[in-house]
């Protein structure tokens, strides 16, 4: 005859409730990107404008910036704001080699985002304690990102790729999965976002894109910062 089924779910309980949780430096980079939910994605071409752009979005309330690999100068720009802003949120993004990634950790980048998933990449940012957070855009590609680790992931390019829809049908089999959707987010469509519960924040470059910081136009980037985080305030109800 069969043991009858017992559960062991007071043990369980009395192991989650003695589990210290370990204070890991991605994890509070992990925690603070959450609270701001909203990552500027910055290009940019002009070393000069990396002062006066952190200067707005701060003005903002966002002390924090994904400085993008896509221009020569971006590794300066993002090393000298490090060097000049140690306590903010600064980040390396469209990393796409695992090389590039090391370069980034080497210079101190609070975060490491990537278009797509490299499992090298991943596994050396976590060896690192640094805030990975790989891009995907296919239940194969969470799966593959999941098994090596990252615990946070780029759903890029949330837009195109099928948005708040696509991202409600992924939190079915990956409902303990979080997000942070990118490409095509603005003012108009990021509440919609940050109302999925998997939704951890949300990155985009509306806030600073290229044609404001060509035209100089950092009042108008402290405004749109502004505008972004009342909306998460709003939707959140806890700013
Ligand atoms: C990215 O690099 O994450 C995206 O290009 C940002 O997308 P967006 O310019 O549409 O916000």
């Amino acid at each position: 005859m069969n043991e009858p089924l017992t559960s062991n779910r007071d043990d369980a309980m009395s192991f989650s409730s003695k589990a210290v949780p370990a204070v890991t430096r991605a994890g509070l980079v992990e925690e603070r990107l959450r609270r701001y939910g909203i990552l500027p994605v910055v290009e940019l071409e002009d070393l000069n404008q990396a002062d006066d752009l952190f200067a707005a979005l701060s003005a903002g309330g966002i002390a924090a910036a994904e400085i993008t690999l896509r221009s020569p100068d971006a590794a300066v720009a993002l090393e000298k704001l490090i060097e000049r802003h140690p306590d903010a949120l600064l980040g390396a993004g469209s990393v796409r080699t695992p090389d590039d990634a090391r370069r980034m950790v080497g210079i101190g980048a609070s975060f490491v985002v990537s278009p797509g998933t490299d499992e090298e990449m991943i596994d050396y940012c976590l060896q690192h304690d640094v805030l990975v957070l790989p891009g995907v855009c296919t239940p194969t590609e969470v799966l593959r990102a999941l098994r090596v680790g990252a615990r946070l992931l780029k759903f890029f390019p949330a837009e195109a790729a099928g948005g708040v829809r696509f991202l409600k049908a992924l939190s079915g089999p990956f409902r303990d999965v979080n997000f942070v959707p990118t490409g095509g987010i603005s003012e108009a469509n990021l509440e919609t976002y940050l109302r999925l519960p998997q939704v951890a924040a949300c990155g985009g470059s509306w806030m600073v894109a290229p044609e404001l910081l060509v035209a100089g136009k950092f009042g108008e980037i402290a405004e749109l910062a502004r505008r972004a985080l009342d909306i998460v305030k709003e939707v959140r109800g806890d700013r």
